[in-house]
């Protein structure tokens, strides 16, 4: 699969891009001295994997946080399968979660020869409909996976309540909402572990692949620790059989540059949002709602319409990236198609999967970029308009 698969760009003419979908470069030259320092520290150091700069961003991720600890790893998949294979997690097993969301989320479950079990979503926060998890729960569920999809936190109290009843386990997707707020809390230790990714494209991006876990439990960040390289006690000590998940380096290098950056990075993007919620308030489309329990990240502004097919086009032809996030709900892809599921079975999702359109978001967006955006969306709606009442 190509590295670009997480975010699904519209970009068939990059030459012509006047708003791109996201400006890594942009942030590059805001930080370029820092960033380059640590990367050339690393280098002279000769020490790549797992040392002294992924030891530091551990403890001030967590600290972030405020969870007790970080398992640094090398993707947001590799959080996802550590965490539940650390939470006992395998064959015969299921796990609960949402169909609208990136792949990996149910990949992980699937790669430990556990089941995993959808989920409808709420048709206003797009985050997993608590109210009717505890109607997929069977003998067999052993946890539940909340997505804080496009940098909302999932609803999560009663998600725990409910885990704390059938005693499941909750393993937090925090995938796309570093910082992201549930009741004044950042999410990511809210339930028993929560797995980032740092795909250089999220709010906290590496410059590669890059993921971590964190976890208030002692006892299972000690399992965590043991998979991720090789069940290793000591070197050439293997207590148990795990994996070669570990982080590098510069990748952690990267990350402390950018760590003391999120908050305010985030705080644009709420910016920038807000704008967008103006500038889009009278067009007739549902924009992102920011739910009282949550304070959003915007890791993806998505609005909705039914015309997104023709929409994207004209943003396209204006010279604007978009992405969809996600075409094809997970219950429907082929790779699933053993688990049975039919178009209906998850109508909401299904819905969503064909009106959400994302728009260009990221720190360094403009205010005339963000008004090209509302332009060539306003003269969309006003063309849909005039040939529907032809
Ligand atoms: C919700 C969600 N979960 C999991 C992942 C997987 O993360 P990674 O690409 O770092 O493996 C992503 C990444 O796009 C994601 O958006």
């Amino acid at each position: 699969m190509p590295a670009e698969a997480p975010v699904q760009i519209h970009n068939p003419a990059s030459a012509n891009v006047v708003v791109p979908f996201v400006d890594l470069k942009a942030q590059y030259a805001s930080i370029k001295n820092e960033i380059d320092a640590a990367i050339a520290r690393v280098i002279a150091d000769t020490a790549f994997i797992m040392g002294r700069e992924v030891r530091a961003f551990e403890e001030a991720f967590a600290d972030y946080l405020g969870a007790r600890f970080c398992i640094g790893v090398n993707s947001g998949t590799a959080a996802l399968q550590l965490a539940l294979m650390a939470c006992g997690i395998g064959p015969g097993d299921e796990v609960i979660a949402p169909s609208f969301t990136f792949f990996a989320t149910a990949e992980a479950i699937s790669v430990l020869g556990a089941k995993p079990v959808f989920v409808d979503i709420d048709p206003v926060s797009y985050t997993i409909d608590a109210a009717q998890i505890e109607a997929a729960i069977t003998p067999r569920t052993r946890a539940i996976i909340p997505v804080h999809l496009y940098g909302q936190a999932a609803d999560l109290d009663p998600i725990l309540a409910i885990a704390k009843r059938h005693k499941l386990r909750v393993i937090e997707d925090a995938a796309q909402a570093h910082g992201a707020e549930y009741k004044q809390k950042r999410v990511g230790a809210l339930g028993d572990a929560g797995c980032f990714s740092f795909y250089p494209s999220k709010n906290l991006g590496a410059y590669g692949e890059a993921g971590a876990i964190v976890t208030n439990d002692e006892g299972l960040a000690q399992q965590l620790r043991l998979l991720r390289d090789h069940g290793s006690t000591s070197k050439y000590a293997h207590a148990i059989v795990g994996y070669n998940f570990r982080m590098e380096e510069i990748q952690a290098a990267v990350l402390n540059v950018k760590l003391p950056h999120l908050d305010g990075w985030n705080n644009l993007r709420r910016e920038h949002a807000a704008t967008y919620n103006d500038l889009l308030k009278d067009l007739g489309f549902a924009l992102p709602r920011e739910m009282d329990c949550a304070r959003h990240v915007y890791h993806v502004y998505a609005i909705q319409t039914e015309n997104r097919d023709d929409l994207q086009q004209r943003l396209t032809a204006n010279g604007i990236q978009t992405g969809v996030h996600y075409p094809i709900p997970i219950h429907l892809q082929p790779a699933y198609l053993s688990l049975g599921y039919k178009p209906g079975d998850l109508p909401v999702t299904e819905t969503l999967s064909q009106r959400v359109l994302s728009l260009p978001m990221f720190p360094e967006l403009r205010a005339d970029q963000q008004r090209r955006v509302a332009d060539v969306i306003g003269k969309s709606a006003s063309s849909w308009a005039s040939l529907q009442s032809n």
